[in-house]
């Protein structure tokens, strides 16, 4: 198989763990006999240093011509304190929106191997397997206006929470989908206690639920959501919620399993290509110490596999191989417990490489 992916390093720990990544990737491809050929795009704070802007335009057409996107992460101090509209993070934020990436997929998963480094008991967690569904290009995130005003002599500020009612229902459909697949439960969290948004997106989850009569549906009000999350996190199989409701709960879901370190995701749209990446963030602290986890960028590679380009047997073998490494008591500072061996990003990359072999 020939595949074009597009690279996006990013900045800070994005390089480091992009670059594992992709050397699991090659390795795949020499053993399984596929053409991966990875072309490089600036995005974020150093698309900033080099190109001025944090998403350039040679980097939106290079993941339109591509097959898939493998992305690091954006951020860090050095261009916090720029124009919003030279931020990092917007750069991240028009390629979800430019690509039409409308739902983000987080799965969480149990590794027996890192039970000890959950911040839950082992009881709570132990077969844990649930699959965040973030709509991704909508709500709060992109709403206008979103601007500090003034008014009648008072410092106001407002931000948008907007959605059309087909950003809504084309989201819960793919949760719905995706039901179909795993457990066949869908929890449709929001806050229809409170905003307009969340009583159109329950009143839609109904409707769409119609379509689905092997598939159950609950509703749960976010702020239950996130208690039930470290409660109870065995309950839920899919999870559709609302951009900023998803972003908070699927980092507070990443911990459950061990670490934000180990989870990947993949942004999927109507006709692709689909962009994967881990959910955590750039970690300007330990950048360039070759100490970050690498695995959630490893995994994002397997979910691209199997999700884009089909390749069920390649993604599970990298799978299984993280697993081995894991059960073989290797693990990066951020799992790090005691009796574990301590291994840098590339000393972590190398182990995996090792274990596909
Ligand atoms: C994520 C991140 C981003 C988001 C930031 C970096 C803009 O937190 O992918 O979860 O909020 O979507
Ligand atoms: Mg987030």
């Amino acid at each position: 198989m020939e595949k074009r992916i597009a690279v996006l390093p990013g900045d800070g720990i994005g390089k480091e763990v992009i670059q594992g990544a992709i050397e699991i990737l090659q390795a795949i491809g020499e053993r399984y006999n596929h053409q991966f050929s990875f072309t490089y795009g600036e995005i974020g704070g150093s698309a900033v240093d080099s190109a001025g802007v944090p998403l350039p335009d040679e980097t939106i057409s290079l993941c339109k011509e591509s097959d898939a996107i493998l992305l690091g992460a954006v951020g860090g101090p050095k261009w916090e304190t720029l124009p919003v509209h030279l931020r990092p993070e917007q750069g991240l934020l028009k390629i979800r929106k430019e690509l039409n990436l409308f739902a983000n997929l987080r799965p969480t998963a149990y590794f027996a191997s890192l039970a000890d480094s959950s911040p839950l008991r082992k009881e709570v967690i132990e077969g844990v397997d649930m699959l965040m569904v973030r709509e991704l290009t909508g709500g709060i995130y992109f709403g206008k206006p979103s601007e500090r005003r003034e008014v009648e002599g008072k410092e106001v500020v407002v931000d948008t929470l907007y959605y059309e009612r087909y950003e809504i229902e084309r989201v819960i459909k793919q949760a719905f989908e995706l039901a179909k697949t795993r457990s066949k439960r869908v929890t449709s969290v929001d806050k229809a206690n409170v905003l307009e948004s969340s009583r159109m997106w329950r009143e839609v989850a109904i409707e769409i639920s119609k379509d689905y009569p092997d598939v159950t549906l609950e509703h749960m009000l976010v702020d239950n959501a996130a208690m039930q999350l470290v409660r109870n996190p065995k309950q839920f199989d899919v999870v559709v919620t609302e951009n900023m409701f998803g972003d908070i709960l699927s980092d507070e879901a990443s911990v459950l399993t061990g670490s934000l370190g180990m989870l990947p995701s993949a942004s999927i749209s109507e006709n692709g290509p689909y962009l994967f990446e881990p959910i955590h963030g750039s970690a300007p602290d330990i950048a360039g110490k070759n100490i970050a986890n690498p695995l959630a960028t490893i995994l994002s590679a397997a979910m691209m596999l199997r999700v884009s380009f089909g390749l069920q047997e390649e993604a599970d073998a990298i799978e299984k191989a993280v697993n081995a490494v894991l059960d073989a008591g290797y693990r990066t500072g951020d799992l790090m417990s005691e009796g574990k061996t301590k291994v840098s990003t590339t000393e972590m990359v190398q182990q995996v490489k090792a274990a596909l072999a």
